[in-house]
C-alpha cells in the first residue's frame, strides 16, 4: 500500500508538540509493516539549518493558488524506511517559528495546494493520503476539487487525523477565493462554513473518507459539546467514519535499560538504578535528598486544559502530605506566577522550573515516583506513557487517552497501572494523590508491583500502525497486510499474537466480501469504526462508543441533536457524491457490527458531559 503522510511537523526535523512525535514515529512503523510510505513537510528554516546538507534536491515546480503563482522546490531524504519530502518556498517557510504568524492561513493553504500539485513528482502516486490537523485540512478539499475533472485524484482515499480539535483553522469567509482559491459554493453548501467562519477542520472531516483521532475515548468525547469546541454535531454526523487509534511511544528511545540520557539504567527486574536517578533528581532541582519520600512530578505546558486550576485550588493540602513536588514547563503567566510563588513556600519540598528542557524532563521521568496529569481534556497524551515506561506511576483524570492508557490501581488484586479520578474536581484529585502517596509510604511492596505493571505496558507503535493500516485497507478496499511468517514472528511478540485471534488479514475483503467490496469503488467513507475491533489498543478497557450503540443510525438527520449551522443553506454539508453510497454503508456497518458484537465484548460506560464551552477562535499554537 502506498501512503503519503502529510504533516506540518515531525521529529527529528521540527517540533512544537505531540503531533511531531507521532509524525516522526508512525510513518516508520507503517513502513516496518510493509507499507510504502512517504511523508511531506514544509521546509522550515530550522530544517534547512540542521538537515540541509543531508537533503537531496529533487526538482521544482510552480503552484497556482488564487491569483498567486509560486515557486515550490522539492527536497527529499531517506530515513527509517520512509522517504521524507520537504516543500520549499522561502517566502512562506524560511522563518524562525512554525506557526503563530498573521499569514498562517495563506502559508498552509500553499502547503496543502503544493502537496496535491506535487503529487506527480513524488516517488509514487499514493493510494491513501493521511492528513493531520488543520494545517493539512485543505488537502482532502483540494483533492475533491481536482477530482471533479480528473479521475486520478478521485482514486486517492483520504484519512484526516485530529490531534486536538481546539485548533480548527478558522477564517473570515471572504478570504475563500482570495486565500484558498476555492469557489463560493464550498461555503454556500455549508461544507466549509461554521458559525459564520470558513472552518478548514470541518471541511476536512466532511471530505475525508475516514476520520481518526488519537485515542478511542477522545473519539467519543468529540461528539460531546464539552470537548468538541462546537464540532460535536459534525462529529456525530460523521461517527460512521470516525475512529480512535491510540498513539504509541518510541519504545527504543524511551527505554530505561538503555537510555543514555538518564544517570543509571534500570528495569522492572532491577530497580536499584531508579533510586540513584531519584537522588540525582533531588540534587538537580534542590529537593531534600529523602529516598523514602515520594516525588510527585509534572512535565507539562502550563495551560488551562492541563487541569492546573485543580492544583492551584488544593496545592497547600497536597503539600501537607509526606511528598515532594517538582514541576517543569512553561505557559500562561498566571500559572507561572502561581507555581513560582508556591515553590518559595515549600523550599526543599517543592521545585518549579519554568523551562522546556529535554535533559531535565528525562531526569524527572526517571527519578520521580508519581506523575500527575489532571487534564480537563487530553486527546492522547504521551507523557503518561513515557512516565510509566520509567516506573513513574501516573495519576490522571479519566479523559481522552489518559483514560485509555491508565487503569486505576486495585491493590487487593494486584491490578491496574496507575491512579485516576473521573470528575474535574480538586477534592477528587487530592483524594487519589493521598491514596497514591500512602500506598508508596505504607505498602512499598504493593507499590513496587504496581510500578512494575506500569513499566510492562506495551505502548509500541506497531500496534497503532496496524490499526491505521486497517483503516487504510478498509477505505481502499484492499486486503492488508499480507505478512510473511518471518515478518510477523519478528514484529509481534507471542503473547500479543495470542491476544489477537483475528489478525488484520482476517478482516480483509477476501474473507468478508460484502462489506469492503461495496465500499471500494465509490468515494465512500467506509465504516472504519466497525472494521477495527479486533485490534483495540491493549490497555483500553472501554473502546466502545460511549453513547452510540448504533453508530450508523446516529448519522440520520432525525437524530442529529443540534445542527451546527442553522444559517447555512444546505446544512448538510457532505458532498453529494457521498450521499448515495451512505445507505449501502449503513447496511454494511450493521452487518459488520453484528459480526463484531459476537466476537468482541464491549463495556459501555456513560460519561458525564458537562456544559459546552464556546469554541475559541484559534488558528494555531
Ligand atoms: C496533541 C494532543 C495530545 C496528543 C498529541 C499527539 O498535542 O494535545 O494529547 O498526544 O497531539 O497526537
Amino acid at each position: 500500500m502506498k501512503i503519503l503522510y502529510v504533516t506540518s511537523e515531525a521529529v527529528p526535523f521540527c517540533k512544537t508538540g505531540g503531533l511531531a512525535d507521532v509524525a516522526g514515529s508512525l510513518p516508520p512503523a507503517l513502513a516496518e509493516q510493509g507499507a510504502e510510505v512517504a511523508v511531506v513537510l514544509p521546509l522550515y528554516e530550522r530544517v534547512r539549518d540542521r538537515f540541509g546538507s543531508q537533503l537531496k534536491f529533487e526538482c521544482y515546480d510552480y503552484v497556482d493558488l488564487a491569483w498567486r503563482h509560486n515557486y515550490c522546490g522539492l527536497f527529499s531524504m531517506e530515513k527509517d524506511g520512509v522517504t521524507w519530502y520537504f516543500l520549499d518556498n522561502e517566502q512562506y517557510f524560511n522563518r524562525g517559528t512554525l506557526y503563530g504568524q498573521a499569514d498562517d492561513g495563506e502559508r498552509f493553504a500553499f502547503f496543502s495546494r503544493a502537496v496535491v500539485r506535487m503529487l506527480d513528482h513524488f516517488k509514487f502516486w499514493p493510494e491513501v493520503i493521511s492528513c493531520n490537523d488543520w494545517q493539512a485540512a485543505l488537502v482532502p478539499i483540494y483533492l475533491k476539487d481536482d477530482g471533479v475533472r480528473e479521475e486520478r485524484y478521485r482514486s486517492i482515499k483520504t484519512v484526516f487525523t485530529i490531534h486536538n480539535i481546539e485548533y480548527q483553522g478558522r477564517y473570515n469567509p471572504y478570504v475563500l477565493g482570495e486565500l484558498f482559491g476555492l469557489d463560493a459554493g464550498w461555503v454556500k453548501d455549508g461544507t466549509l462554513l461554521m458559525d459564520g467562519d470558513v472552518n478548514l477542520l470541518k471541511g476536512a472531516v466532511l471530505c475525508s473518507d475516514a476520520v481518526s483521532t488519537v485515542s478511542p475515548t477522545y473519539a467519543n468525547e468529540l461528539k460531546m459539546p464539552y470537548f468538541a469546541h462546537r464540532m460535536e454535531g459534525v462529529m456525530r454526523q460523521c461517527s460512521n467514519k470516525l475512529s480512535g487509534v491510540l498513539n504509541g511511544i518510541d519504545m527504543k528511545l524511551y527505554d530505561p535499560r538503555t537510555d543514555g540520557r538518564i544517570l543509571k539504567h534500570f528495569s522492572p527486574e532491577d530497580m536499584t538504578g531508579k533510586e540513584d536517578c531519584k537522588a540525582e533528581l533531588q540534587r538537580m532541582v534542590g529537593l531534600r535528598e529523602e529516598p523514602h519520600t515520594p516525588i510527585v512530578a509534572m512535565v507539562s505546558r502550563l495551560v488551562s486544559h492541563k487541569g492546573l486550576d485543580l492544583i492551584c485550588e488544593v496545592l497547600h493540602d497536597m503539600m501537607e502530605l509526606p511528598m515532594q513536588f517538582v514541576v517543569l514547563g512553561t505557559g500562561d503567566q498566571r500559572y507561572e506566577d502561581f507555581f513560582g510563588w508556591a515553590a518559595q513556600q515549600y523550599p526543599g519540598r517543592m521545585s518549579v522550573r519554568m523551562d522546556y528542557n529535554e535533559d531535565l524532563s528525562m531526569a524527572i521521568y526517571a527519578g520521580a515516583d508519581l506523575f500527575l496529569m489532571p487534564s480537563k481534556s487530553e486527546p492522547c497524551g504521551l507523557s503518561q506513557m513515557i512516565a510509566m515506561r520509567y516506573g513513574t506511576v501516573p495519576i490522571v483524570r479519566e479523559t481522552g487517552g489518559l483514560k485509555d492508557t491508565v487503569q486505576p490501581c486495585e491493590s487487593w488484586r494486584d491490578a491496574g497501572n496507575g491512579f485516576s479520578f473521573a470528575n474535574y474536581s480538586s477534592g477528587d484529585m487530592l483524594h487519589v494523590i493521598r491514596e497514591a502517596v500512602y500506598l508508596y509510604k505504607d505498602y512499598p511492596d504493593v507499590f513496587g508491583r504496581l510500578r512494575q505493571r506500569a513499566m510492562s505496558c506495551d505502548f509500541s507503535w506497531a500496534r497503532s500502525a496496524r490499526e491505521y493500516l486497517r483503516i487504510y485497507a478498509t477505505i481502499t478496499g484492499q486486503t492488508w497486510p499480507i505478512h510473511s511468517d518471518t515478518r510477523r514472528a519478528v514484529e509481534i511478540p507471542e503473547e500479543e499474537t495470542a491476544e489477537e485471534p483475528a489478525p488484520i488479514v482476517e478482516a480483509a475483503p477476501a474473507e468478508e466480501p460484502a462489506p469492503v467490496e461495496e465500499a471500494a469503488p465509490a468515494e465512500e467513507p467506509a465504516p472504519v469504526e466497525e472494521a477495527t475491533p479486533a485490534e483495540e489498543p491493549a490497555p483500553v478497557e472501554e473502546p466502545a462508543p460511549v453513547e452510540e450503540p448504533a453508530p450508523a443510525e446516529e448519522a440520520a438527520p432525525a437524530e442529529e441533536p443540534a445542527p451546527v449551522e442553522e444559517a447555512a443553506p444546505a446544512e448538510e454539508p457532505a458532498p453529494a457524491a457521498e450521499e448515495k453510497p451512505a445507505k449501502k454503508t449503513r447496511k454494511t456497518a450493521s452487518k459488520t457490527a453484528s459480526k463484531t458484537a459476537k466476537t468482541e465484548k464491549k463495556t459501555v460506560k456513560k460519561t458525564t458531559a458537562k456544559k459546552g464551552t464556546a469554541g475559541k477562535k484559534k488558528s494555531a499554537e
